[in-house]
């Protein structure tokens, strides 16, 4: 279907600029701009990582002679001779390593594709040909690959972590026995691999005693301090390169093996080494979604307001480290329930560790609330928009702890304008052309708005120009562009006078990427430097910024530095401190004194074909409120990104595992589906306008992982209407209709 495609949504009311990228050109002609693009000195050494052939068992020996005998091959690091490195915590223990078994640590296999050797040679060619020479023997065991296999083994959360409490409040067995209507459902969402089309890689090499480090990062200040650590030298000897990241979605937010072993070869053979873990490798490597079981009832009285929810779920981790996301204390935070209770478990098997990934705990228990929702509301006789409204909340019915802003209403009301939905006939089967049957669907979408601390450096010259430095990140939503904007607000200056560093550890620390915390964080930094260049400059807070640029202007020096610094309310001056030690933190979402999130609502029509049964999204409306929107562009882009991952997290992605021998199946981009143009039609995107003054300087809520919440829920909703099908395992694919 056409669409009336808008390049440049129009600023509504508390919207900034919809400035174009600044780097857009370079984007679109190919410069170089990445991690792997930086020049080193001299001429680098490529390596191989051999990965283990077993998913569980021991290695019982390692025959390199034939890989040794490969021209070109200069080092074969193993179990046997990797040293020793430093060891690092996981993010359970405030670190950043992705697993807590360390690099070529032992003999012991963990997972399929784990790391067992590696291989530089003169030549990638050579160190590739060399590996599969690399003779290794193993006493393999038989592994737990996912739910239901032999050795799965649960845990509930409390028993992994002793500060961990279920929600619970009310007696939600007894709302639910006595409610009007009640649901029971199982949902279940698959493993998910991040896939973003830049490869994880990791050039390194040494100056002296100074490690350099070129690794795509959504945190580099936090892999500075993790690569020091490992290599057991002091943070200020090691520089970590990243300006661009070609995409992320959680999965370069970890350190892995990857960077130790390059800065070891590097180190040992005294050049730089590059490494990259193969489309394949990565599947493997850096983390991905973890599947879920999500046990649901739900109730409501006579006229739809909800009683009881009971919510468990299940996440499938790895033995030797149990990642987790929870997340079922948000969903009790959504609507004005009466009674709560919720379980979280872990079942363990012998995987590769789960890390988090876009929307990482929201998008399957949001999915399985709003599926649940959606069920109800259909049981109940009342229109699915109609039913969110009438159990709209305005604080946390867990704590009573106020929304500092809430406009999910306005967001469902903007959708329904948009998609038409008042024509929906809310029989099932009622609405055909052809031979497909159409169905409409919705569903709430919903991003905790999370922050940490930030720094920024600002420097303004008499000239008119200025410069912004900070150690954040571009992982393609526009950093760059809204540090610069953020700025030319506060003082007055054009944006596109003012430069912006980011993406390396040597500027002024920034957050980690991870959590939708960029452009709040870092704006309030940014925002921050500015009103200590305005005192700089003599003048009050309140002058104009006509009266700030000509301040500028007439300045005695060439140029004035200031370091701005930001710490969220509530979070203690130490947090500042311990980015500047290389940790994470970040608060957001439920709080005790007040809830802080951002809602959207989204709708969809899908068509079902009543012979094959092939399904079809012709159009998908979203409509998303986030307090102050710094660039209607890239919030459009982040918008139209998530709700075309959802559709592909309600019809297409999952990691398929082969149940013996616990390994992925589909572990390469042509046969781990996503959706392509042809899978999409049209997507209508509606800015609502929004306003929170309490939430942090500018008001500005994350928007990064909002869109892609809820879209499945919305779609299989639709599919019921079209068919009359309740399917709650996704993705739902066309054999699950036949
Ligand atoms: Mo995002 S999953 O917090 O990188």
């Amino acid at each position: 279907m056409a669409q009336d495609y808008t390049p440049v949504p129009a600023s509504k009311d508390n919207m900034g600029k919809p400035v174009a990228r600044y780097e857009a050109l370079q984007k679109v002609t190919g410069a170089k701009i990445y991690a792997e693009d930086l020049p080193v000195p001299g001429r680098p050494a490529y390596a191989w990582m051999v990965t283990s052939g077993i998913a569980k068992g021991r290695i019982t020996a390692i025959d390199d002679t034939e890989a040794r005998a490969i021209p070109g091959v200069q080092l074969i690091v193993t179990h046997e001779n990797v040293g020793q490195l430093g060891k690092l915590e996981t993010f359970a223990n405030g670190g950043l390593a992705i697993t807590e078994v360390g690099p070529l640590a032992g003999p012991e296999v963990h997972h399929d594709g784990q790391p067992v050797a590696l291989i530089v040679a003169d030549t990638f060619e050579a160190a590739r040909e060399a590996s599969y020479k690399l003779a290794i023997s193993y006493a393999e065991e038989s592994p737990t690959a996912t739910f239901g296999d032999a050795g799965a083994t649960e845990k509930a959360l409390g028993d992994i972590n002793p500060e961990y409490e279920p929600i619970r409040f009310n007696d939600a067995e007894a709302a639910l026995a006595n409610s009007a209507h009640t649901i029971d459902a199982e949902y279940r969402t698959p493993i998910q691999h991040h896939n973003p089309i830049e490869l994880f890689s990791t050039t390194a090499y040494w100056e002296g005693g100074r490690l350099v480090l070129h690794e795509p990062s959504q945190y580099v200040w936090g892999l500075k301090h993790s690569a020091a650590d490992l290599m057991q030298v002091d943070a200020d000897n090691v520089r970590v390169k990243s300006p661009f990241v070609g995409g992320a979605f959680g999965s370069k937010g970890a350190v892995t093996h990857r960077t130790a072993l390059a800065a070891l070869a590097a180190k040992r053979l005294g050049r730089p080494v590059k490494l990259v873990a193969m489309r394949d490798q990565g599947f493997t490597h850096s983390g991905h979604r973890q599947e879920t079981r999500q046990s649901v009832r739900l109730g409501c009285d006579a006229n739809g307001r909800l009683t009881g929810y009971d919510h468990r779920s299940w996440e499938f981790t790895a033995r030797t480290t149990p990642y987790y996301n929870g997340g079922l204390d948000k969903c009790a935070a959504m609507y004005a329930f009466d009674a709560v209770r919720t379980d979280e478990y872990v079942v363990q098997g012998d995987r590769n560790v789960p890390t988090f990934m876009r929307s990482p705990a929201e998008v399957p228990t949001i999915y399985a609330l709003e599926a649940a929702m959606n069920e109800l509301a259909a049981e109940a006789g009342i229109d699915p928009v109609e039913f969110r409204k009438i159990n709209d909340t305005r604080v946390n019915p867990v704590n009573g702890a106020p929304y500092t802003s809430r406009s999910l209403n306005q967001c469902l009301d903007a959708v329904a304008d948009s998609f038409g939905w008042t024509g929906r006939d809310p029989r099932p089967g009622s609405m055909r052309e052809g031979d497909w049957l159409i169905g409409w669907g919705c569903s709430m979408a919903m991003y905790p708005t999370q922050m940490g601390p930030s720094t920024a450096r600002l420097i303004v010259r008499r000239n008119g120009s200025a410069l912004i430095e900070v150690a954040a990140h571009d992982v393609g939503t526009g950093c760059y562009t809204i540090a610069a904007q953020a700025a030319g607000e506060r003082l007055g200056i054009d944006p596109q006078r003012i430069e912006v560093r980011m993406g390396d550890s040597r500027l002024p620390p920034g957050p980690i990427s991870g959590g939708s915390i960029s452009t709040a964080s870092v704006t309030s930094a940014v925002a921050n430097a500015c009103d200590r260049i305005v005192e700089e400059l003599g003048l009050s807070s309140d002058a104009s910024t006509d009266e700030r640029a000509a301040a500028m202007a007439g300045m005695s020096e060439p140029e004035i530095e200031v370091l701005g610094r930001w710490t969220p309310p509530g979070m203690g001056e130490d947090a500042l401190q311990a980015m500047y030690d290389g940790g994470v933190r970040i608060t957001g979402g439920n709080m005790d004194e007040r809830t802080m999130f951002a809602f959207g609502a989204e709708m969809v029509e899908v068509r079902v074909n009543e012979r094959t049964r092939e399904i079809r999204v012709p159009r998908i409306h979203g409509a998303f409120a986030a307090g102050h929107i710094m660039n209607p562009r890239t919030a459009h882009s982040q918008y139209l990104g998530g709700l075309i991952w959802g559709i592909g997290s309600a019809l297409h992605e999952a990691t398929e595992i082969d149940h013996k021998r616990a390994r992925y199946t589909n572990d390469n981009i042509a046969e781990y589906l996503i959706p392509v143009n042809a899978d999409i039609g049209e997507v209508n995107i509606v800015m609502v306008p929004e306003r929170d003054d309490e939430i942090n300087v500018l008001g500005v809520k994350g928007i990064g992982e909002l869109a892609n919440v809820g879209t499945p829920a919305a779609i299989t909703d639709a599919i019921w209407h079209a068919t009359g099908t309740r399917i709650r395992d996704l993705p739902v694919r066309l054999e699950k209709l036949l």
